[in-house]
């Protein structure tokens, strides 16, 4: 398995170019089994989950091309309705198949995603919601089955805010007959990035952005172009290393918009931030000041950077109290992050940092998922002395050329292949 190495303590400056948005390309390259014909996508991150996916897409009989980050995916072969185990168990996100396969075939076998290292991820809701258009669902060999003879628009209630859930009843309600209403759903940027590219398809969408989306349906969509939206967990992610370097970084090709609540946050940290346009300079001067900060569903504090701004709050003054409440167990990064120095207790639901400017030093240490693995070469950055990542395998599903990335800012690191 790779490696990262990371030479702590070098200040980053530069521009850096952000890639698209991994959790608005999975939905949107799904959303292509909808259509007759071929889509064409740019701005596509390279990236082990987007490879993932247009592996199943292929496997359901989808016809892909690539070209650098413009990928072409033709659904008229759409011809199995089966996403096996294989491939799920390799992505979670799999599960987004679920809704167009029942929309286009009638019928989907989709096996069930399991848990994960950062919660237990239940898709009880995908279901429920699936079950109100008309949909009859069965559990068994560990495959969700759902068979219908026709989908037919209705209200939906979603008893907790779920992304990829929106995602899956929005794709399915599309074709539906009739009108469905999905109250308490996702805000996300990434479910308005989607309801945008079905909306170019011909699906008749409303509300998206806010908790209650109408969707009225339509008999066919048609094939589109679009472009892939900025990923603003990437954004976030350097706009914390150029805080934590007290560096100067141009983060460019971003949306701003998405990132509200973390630029507030970073901003009563003290750090200084400039937005113009599509590109965010963060320049770390002075101290980092201790900040609380609660996970929320947008546009609340992302769960997706909660791991990396706890590496912010290890080395600002003060204590400062970081409750999640998005997934149960996704503290993982605590005991990587104590090994190399961090001050975290946690209880329940909420870690306690004790700030400690310039108390990080370099350790080996091991990468547990896909956020987590950030904050590892976040905290690898600012620590002194060397810091080495094992299994960075997490990272390349969602990060792309991270190191790359990194490399072209000043900071000393590499990759270490298997
Ligand atoms: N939940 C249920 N039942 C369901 C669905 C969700 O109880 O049927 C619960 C979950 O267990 C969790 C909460 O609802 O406690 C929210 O989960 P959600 O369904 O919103 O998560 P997701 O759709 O599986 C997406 C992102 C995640 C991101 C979360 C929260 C994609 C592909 N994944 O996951 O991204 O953390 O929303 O914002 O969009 C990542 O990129 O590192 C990542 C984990």
């Amino acid at each position: 398995m790779d490696k990262i190495i990371v030479e702590g303590g070098r200040r980053l400056e530069g521009d850096v170019r952000i890639s698209g948005a991994k959790n608005a390309a999975l939905p949107i390259l799904t959303s292509a089994l909808l259509a007759d014909g071929q889509s064409t996508y740019t701005n596509v991150p390279d990236l082990r989950d987007i490879r993932s996916i247009k592996e199943l897409l292929k496997t359901l009989g989808a016809q892909i091309k690539c070209d650098g980050n413009t990928v072409k995916i033709d659904g008229s072969g759409l011809n199995n309705h089966e996403a096996p185990y294989d491939l799920v168990r390799k992505m979670r996100a799999s599960i987004l198949v679920l809704g167009p396969l029942v929309a286009r075939l009638k019928k989907a076998r989709v096996s069930l995603p399991g848990g994960c290292a950062i919660g237990a991820r239940p898709i009880n809701l995908h279901l429920k919601g699936l079950e109100q258009l008309g949909a009859k669902i069965t559990l068994e060999h560990g495959y969700v089955e759902a068979v219908a003879e026709k989908l037919i628009g209705n209200e939906i209630y979603c008893d907790v805010v779920t992304v990829t859930g929106t995602e899956n009843l929005m794709m399915a309600a599309v074709l539906a007959e009739g009108e469905t209403v999905i109250r308490n759903a996702a805000r996300e940027p990434e479910i308005v990035a989607l309801a945008d590219v079905l909306r170019d398809m011909g699906a008749k969408i409303q509300g998206d952005g806010t908790s209650i989306i109408t969707i009225e349906g339509v008999e066919k969509l048609n094939p589109v172009e679009a472009g892939i939206i900025p990923d603003r967990i990437e954004t976030g992610t350097f706009m914390v290393a150029a805080a934590l370097t007290k560096g100067d970084i141009n983060i460019l090709d971003c949306e701003p918009d998405h990132l509200g609540a973390t630029i507030n946050k970073m901003k009563l940290a003290g750090i200084d931030i400039r937005i113009s346009g599509k590109t965010i300079r963060v320049k770390g001067n002075g101290e980092i000041q201790s900040v609380d900060i609660k996970t929320q569903p947008y546009p609340g504090f992302p769960t997706d950077m909660q791991a990396q701004v706890m590496v912010l709050m290890s080395v600002a003054s003060g204590l400062s109290i970081i409750s999640e409440t998005i997934f149960e167990n996704r503290f993982i990064h605590v005991s990587e992050l104590k090994r190399l120095g961090a001050d975290i207790t946690v209880s329940g639901n909420s870690a306690m940092i004790k700030g400690n400017p310039g108390g990080l030093s370099g350790a080996p240490v091991m990468a547990t998922d896909l956020r987590a693995s950030a904050s590892l070469i976040l905290a690898g950055l600012v620590a002194k002395g060397q810091t080495t990542i094992d299994r960075v395998y997490h990272l390349d599903r969602g990060y792309d050329a991270i190191e790359k990335k990194f490399s072209a800012l000043g900071a000393a690191i590499k990759r270490i292949k298997a």
